[in-house]
């Protein structure tokens, strides 16, 4: 056990920050001191946006402002849209972000870091934007006008994916999960984007950076992974059994477990919440169900529990949006808290460059290679 904590730097502190608390005694989870509950039910998700990266909640003007400038950066230059066109239908959009982000990069790089916050609000607008401009590209053969009259980035993601403004429920709903998803300390996708930033990258790098961290199963993918799990079974009888038997053969449940929090995922309530709504309005009977009985299980098994991304996978699922755009959906709230990260690792820089515990071999003498076996 002892060992195990040490692997993956598990209980490592790993630097100092003023954006978030993980799991804290008497804090729990909160961004810039702020109770995620409190965020969740009263905030919108560019306020959180604005306190992530101004480190204070806007007033009116300065939310209607914020807006108002992220509605501005939705379009994308011709060449990120023919660049878009070129990646082929069957990639993994999270691949597409990735991409998207580097040719960004390109076109309006940020040549000093005074331009960082530009560089911010532009990703936070545009990812939306290439992720629907490709997708709508390869299902409906259309190119998409990715201007929209809706003021929040969750009414624009909707309205770009299925073509219509959506119901003030699906908007408001997507606008929670991505408020729920903005910031958690140092995650595995946040610490890769510090590490980058800290050699004095620029910034597209260290989102390209962290998009490919937070695409793995392990972390961001595990939406992804919770929704094929979940639509596996056709009853919770049928989910009981079978996530019993995975368990028997150690195999990992995805949506389950994590590396801070050892009793509750604080995201989960909401979460879970707003799948049994969405669940009423689409009259479910079956996948509601089977996630509670999973989720059931996981708890009697191996006192495990439902982390952000389970409840999030049939959230989105009911909103009728595709399982493998779950976490790009990530990525572009995420791109909230990262930003905040780079910004606060480049106020006070240091190169990130631990040691390593050597477990090789020792010195040997030189073998020319003729006398090598
Ligand atoms: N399903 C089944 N068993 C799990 C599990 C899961 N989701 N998560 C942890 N466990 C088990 C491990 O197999 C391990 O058992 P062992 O001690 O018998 O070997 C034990 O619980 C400890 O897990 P470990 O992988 O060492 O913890 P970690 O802190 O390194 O991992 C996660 C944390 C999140 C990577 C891990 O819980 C996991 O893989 N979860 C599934 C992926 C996921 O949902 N990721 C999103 C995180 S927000």
């Amino acid at each position: 056990m002892g060992q195990k904590k040490t692997g993956g730097l598990a209980g490592v502190i790993a630097g100092r920050s003023d954006i978030c608390t993980v799991g804290q005694e008497g804090a729990g989870l909160t961004y810039r001191g702020y109770d995620i509950y409190d965020l969740a039910d009263n905030a919108c998700f560019e306020e959180v946006a604005h306190l992530l990266h101004h480190g204070h909640l806007p007033n009116a003007g300065e939310l209607a402002a914020y807006r108002e400038r992220l509605k501005s950066l939705r379009s994308l230059p011709g060449a990120l849209k023919r660049a878009l066109e070129s990646i082929p239908a069957g990639t993994h959009p999270m691949d597409v972000l990735r991409t998207g982000c580097s040719v960004l990069g390109n076109l309006e790089p940020e040549t000093e870091f005074s331009q960082q916050r530009d560089a911010a609000d532009r990703l936070l607008s545009a990812f939306p934007s290439m992720l629907l401009y490709w997708h709508r590209f390869h299902t409906d053969h259309k190119r998409i006008e990715t201007s929209t009259d809706d003021d929040s980035v969750a009414g624009h993601f909707l309205h770009l994916l299925h073509d219509a403004p959506p119901s003030e429920l699906h908007r408001h709903t997507l606008d929670t999960s991505l408020i729920l998803y903005a910031e958690h300390e140092f995650n595995a996708s946040t610490f890769t984007a510090r590490v980058i930033t800290a050699t004095l990258s620029d910034f597209h790098s260290a989102i390209a950076g962290a998009i490919g961290a937070l695409r793995g199963p392990l972390h961001g993918g595990a939406n992804e992974a919770a929704m094929e799990l979940i639509q596996r079974f056709d009853s919770p009888q049928a989910a009981e059994t079978g996530v019993r038997g995975m368990l028997a053969r150690r195999e990992l449940i995805m949506g389950f477990g994590h590396r801070v929090y050892t009793r509750v995922d604080p995201r989960n309530s909401v979460n879970k919440r707003m799948s049994r709504r969405l669940a009423g309005e689409v009259d479910d009977k079956r996948l509601y169900a089977v996630s509670e009985a999973i989720e059931r299980v996981m708890w009697e098994e191996k006192k495990l529990f439902a982390n952000a991304d389970f409840y999030s996978a049939s959230v989105y699922h009911f909103m009728g949006i595709p399982t493998y755009l779950f976490t790009p959906i990530f990525v572009c709230s995420r791109i909230t808290g990262w930003s905040a990260h780079v910004f606060e690792q480049r106020a006070d820089n240091k190169l990130i460059r631990p040691g390593a515990e050597y477990t090789g071999p020792s010195l040997k003498p030189w073998v020319p290679l003729a006398e090598r076996d």
